[in-house]
């Protein structure tokens, strides 16, 4: 992932500053990604409120999470221990990854949220090839999306062995692993839309492609 969700330069300066001492690993915590918009730029389809919770509340929660996860990881030498911790690390260091690549995901309409790429556009040529449109895409998404029961994620991925779009659907959360790539990502939690859109998900489904940001998606795809 080109995205760095650790921030390790204090650490690589610590351990730099003391070569002569013995080598110490030193980990670097987990930190909230930069925003590359406002909370409410992304309105009127995803509200600000909801942007501001989401992003300093629940991703905040993640970081968190694995932070002390990851912590009590390295501070244990028993491995009844470290595997326990492992549905932990997962589900809050998912719970960053997931969230750090959909931020990335969207993008307001002055910024060329929900613009679709080109005709010549290679992923814009991939969609088609599998899918016939971006219409028909999106509504398979969306119908994968409205059948998850409980919470997680649909994500539109390359197979990088094949190449090949797919839609996969994750639980809870769950991130994409290999061999896929994650190209573009759609929150189901309730906590992404119930203060704008209460219990009808399909609306927020249908009104987030208007800031999909697709040029994040196609440099994803071509990576
Ligand atoms: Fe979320």
């Amino acid at each position: 992932m080109a995205m760095s969700l650790l921030r390790t330069s204090a650490a690589r300066r610590a351990m730099m500053s003391t070569r002569s001492a013995p080598a110490v690993f030193a980990r670097g915590k987990a930190t909230l990604p930069d925003l590359d918009y406002d909370f409410g730029a992304l309105e009127p389809y995803i509200s600000g409120q909801i942007m501001e919770l989401h992003y300093t509340k629940h991703h905040q929660t993640y970081v968190n999470g694995y932070n002390a996860a990851i912590e009590k990881f390295d501070s244990t030498s028993d491995i009844k221990s470290q595997i326990e911790l492992q549905s932990l690390i997962n589900f809050h260091g998912g719970g960053h990854i997931n969230h750090s690549l959909f931020w990335k995901n969207l993008a307001p309409k002055s910024a060329g949220g929900g613009e679709l790429l080109g005709t010549k556009s290679p992923l814009s040529k991939a969609i088609e090839a599998k899918y016939g449109s971006y219409d028909k895409l999106m509504g398979t998404v969306n119908a994968q999306l409205a059948a998850i029961q409980g919470s997680g994620w649909t994500w539109l991925v390359k197979d990088s062995t094949s190449g090949d779009l797919e839609i996969i659907n994750k639980a809870n959360q769950d991130p994409v692993t290999s061999p896929y790539i994650p190209l573009v990502g759609i929150d189901a939690w309730e906590h992404a839309y119930y203060l704008q859109y209460k219990n009808v998900k399909v609306d927020y489904f249908k009104a987030i492609w208007n800031v999909v940001n697709w040029k994040e998606a196609e440099k994803r795809f071509l990576a």
